[in-house]
């Protein structure tokens, strides 16, 4: 298995990029926080339900177009904000935004990308989204947001799930923090990955690309990550999310929403959306998996807000069984990067065709033809 096209499920592709990448970078791309039980739960949750299929359907033709925050996908899963992807690939972003574009979906790109705003949007003409913090530097953020207005980001995502840093073991053992540490672990794990080490020697710099002109050092990543980490308030409010909607003035969601008050506390804000999310189980261990809340939450403000779940995504069964309990749609996060570090943009179009093929078998088998008709009567907790 050398190539992303021999790979034929998600998690052959996950086996594929450890193969690729050095540890240091494998680790930072699984690893969640503590003892990885909500990493566990997250995949564990698709596993509670099963589906009630209905046969003798005309099911030749299924459509999974939908839409996202009023944009037009063909697929209901689109790709979650994630930093330092260039730590995974030599072009990082840029071959994501590529493959998932191509896939007919969306991109969300995160405030800490290594490509920015403007070199994402130069990219790819799809529909884009940006992931934003309410940080202590009130300058950067409204910096950000006009960036993303004037390069017509459709909608913006408030990550409210970073109160503190989420205490991730696998990256404090591996140096992230201590640039001295990390870089020899790095330089260690890489003597064995020649391609990977290949292009990040002779490539450019990874930056902060969002922030090159207001981080020391031209934003070089492995040197800024302390003065990065200390933009992160713990003082962050309802408040500051209602002045952010106020001055973006456009869809504006809440992500990382873990309970049923929060969601209605949002619903009643007014965002347009929330994604039920634990951060892929990367901050707080023991968080509740989003389809663990999601028929709470569907039950609470299902008819005043676009609900999404993300979280431990590996089949495209995952991701109907989502919008069977009320989602309006998925994202996907490490699912995409196993086949970023597999394969670059090759590999992260391989991901989407796999989850597409996954979606439309699942939907012909349960005898349903399109997401309008999808609803809860298709799935049961297993007993
Ligand atoms: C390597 C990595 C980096 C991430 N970086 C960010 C980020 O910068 N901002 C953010 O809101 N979420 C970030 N996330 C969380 C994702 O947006 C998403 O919520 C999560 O990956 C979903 O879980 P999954 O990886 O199991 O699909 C990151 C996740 C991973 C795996």
């Amino acid at each position: 298995m050398a190539n992303v096209n021999e790979v034929f499920s998600i998690l052959e592709m996950r086996d594929l990029a450890r193969k690729k990448l050095p540890g240091v970078m494998f680790d930072y791309l699984e690893g969640s926080a503590e003892d990885e039980r909500t990493f566990e739960w997250n995949r564990n949750s698709f596993s509670k339900y099963e589906f009630v299929p209905r046969t003798l359907t005309d099911v030749s033709s299924i459509d999974l177009s939908t839409t996202f925050q009023g944009v037009h996908i063909d697929i209901p899963v689109i790709s979650a904000p994630t930093g330092m992807s260039r730590m995974f690939h030599w072009e990082g972003e840029k071959a994501v935004v590529r493959a998932t574009h191509k896939a007919g979906t969306a991109y969300a790109l995160s405030t800490v990308a290594t490509t920015s705003i403007e070199d994402v949007a130069k990219e790819s003409s799809g529909p884009l989204f940006f992931q934003i913090y309410a940080w202590h530097n009130k300058e950067m953020v409204k910096d950000f947001i006009e960036r993303s207005r004037h390069n017509n980001y459709k909608g913006l995502m408030l990550a409210v799930d970073l109160a503190a840093l989420g205490k991730r073991d696998r990256d404090l053992r591996n140096g992230h923090g201590r640039p001295a540490v990390l870089r020899r672990n790095t330089a260690l794990g890489a003597l064995g990955k020649p391609a990977w080490l290949f292009n990040f020697l002779t490539k450019p710099k990874m930056r902060m690309a969002n922030m090159v002109n207001q981080l020391p050092h031209g934003a070089d990543a492995l040197k800024v990550v302390d003065t990065v980490n200390a933009q992160f308030r713990a003082d962050v409010t309802w408040n500051d999310a209602t002045e952010m909607m106020q001055q973006w003035n456009g869809k504006f969601m809440l992500k990382g929403i873990q309970c049923v008050e929060d969601a209605v506390r949002a619903a009643d804000l007014g965002v347009s959306g929330i994604i039920l999310s634990n951060h892929g189980g990367r901050q707080l261990d023991g968080a509740p998996a989003a389809m663990d809340i999601l028929p709470e939450v569907v039950a609470a403000v299902g008819d005043k807000v676009e609900i999404f779940v993300d979280g431990g995504i590996t089949r495209g069964s995952d991701i109907i069984k989502a919008i069977a309990l009320g989602a309006k749609g998925c994202l996907i996060g490490r699912a995409y990067l196993y086949g970023l570090a597999a394969g670059g943009e090759q590999g992260v179009t391989r991901v989407y065709d796999i989850l597409k093929d996954e979606m439309e078998r699942t939907m012909k088998l349960i005898g349903c033809c399109s997401l309008k008709d999808l609803n809860a009567s298709y799935v049961r907790k297993h007993v």
